[in-house]
């Protein structure tokens, strides 16, 4: 072999050995393989200049070197990717006995708890949960709870009206729409579907009223309508389910008052308060120095509130109360703004539960 090769090949192969990363490698590689201005490519140029006779030998000595270091270079290549590889498994970079990332996981809204929470007293009581629609017709809102147009206790409650215009259509002649303002309309829904059984039910659902957002009303917010109806059933059965409730919610040994009250559905109507859960009647500030907390509002059912829903008023009795949902919790809990609820905000909702 010419000389100037077998040097140029015995250079080149110690220069390799000394390659131990993927930066070397690739210097080297342009160095002594690259087509333009690579070693061999150099050493190529010398054959030209040779005698003829002498080139073929030349050329064929060339080209083996040549494919000596290709192959002397793949090897190092796979080589060091190996022993990366290897550094890497064998350093410590990924250890699998560490214990796993516990995945995040998802909980109960705090209202889904106090709802449920409510349930199960009920359901003590032998209350049913019924379910009613959160859009309803004015009818249902309003009329047939002994609430006509005009009345002036329409002004209790402030109104989201749906619009019903699509395109094309006139809202002539259809029912008008509301987002419930509260849950009593279906007291008219049960009554309907089951006079002339006797009715022992809760019904829970958000309510939706156009008010000012502020730390003690939402503009949605749930409650909780339960209604009795039956032969028999009177006033001291009212106050006698909510005092039960009140005990089992807040402790055995609330107190229960009753004031006198106004709602159109309800006569007589009332107002239920037990002693305050935090101060026991004394005075605070979550009862605001009254000393009471307010529970329900209630009554016995409206003669026209029963005969709109089917039952004779001669005949059947009952009672009605709503209360709220997010207030339990907020009593439990302490929690003094009711934004908190609705507002999404995983740090205040991660707590509960
Ligand atoms: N619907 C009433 C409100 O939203 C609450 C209420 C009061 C419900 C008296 C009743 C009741 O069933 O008897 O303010």
């Amino acid at each position: 072999m010419h000389e100037e090769l077998s040097t140029l090949k015995n250079q080149a192969l110690a220069g390799l050995a000394e390659a131990t990363d993927a930066g070397a490698l690739e210097a080297w590689r342009i160095k002594y393989l690259s087509r333009k201005g690579g070693a061999l490519s150099e050493a190529m140029k010398v054959l030209g200049g040779l005698p003829r006779e002498e080139r073929p030998a030349y050329g064929q000595a060339a080209n083996e070197v040549k494919i000596a270091l290709e192959a002397a270079f793949e090897e190092r290549q796979e080589a060091l990717k190996a022993a990366a590889l290897a550094a890497e498994l064998g350093g410590g970079a990924l250890d699998v006995t560490l214990p796993g990332r516990p995945p995040a996981l998802g909980r109960l809204h705090i209202t889904t708890q106090s709802l449920r929470q409510i349930y199960a007293i009920y359901a003590e009581m032998g209350f049913q949960v019924y379910d009613a629609p959160d859009v309803e017709t004015d009818d249902y809102n309003f009329g047939w709870l002994n609430i006509p147009p005009y009345h002036p206790a329409r002004d209790m409650w402030e109104t989201f009206w749906v619009t019903q215009a699509t395109a094309g259509a006139t809202t002539e002649g259809s029912p008008l729409l509301v987002m419930r303002t509260h849950t009593s309309p279906g007291q008219i829904r049960v009554m309907r579907e089951r006079c002339p059984e006797p009715i022992r039910v809760i019904l829970p659902g958000k309510c939706y009223r156009y008010e000012q957002v502020t730390a003690r009303s939402e503009h949605q917010f749930y409650q909780l309508e339960g209604l009795a109806v039956g032969r028999g059933i009177r006033l001291t059965d009212l106050i006698g389910t909510l005092q039960q409730f009140a005990r089992r919610m807040y402790g055995a040994r609330r107190r229960l008052r009753v004031r006198g009250s106004y709602f159109p559905f309800t006569e007589p109507s009332i107002e239920a308060d037990m002693d305050c859960i935090l101060c026991g009647g004394k005075g605070c500030g979550v009862c605001k120095h009254t000393g009471w907390l307010e529970v329900a509002g209630a009554g016995m059912v409206h003669p026209i509130v029963l005969h709109n829903g089917g039952y004779d008023p001669d005949v059947y009795s009952g009672f009605a109360f709503g209360m709220g949902v997010e207030r339990p919790a907020m009593l439990k809990y302490m929690i003094n703004d009711i934004r908190y609820f609705y507002g999404n905000d995983l740090r205040f909702l991660g707590q509960f539960g």
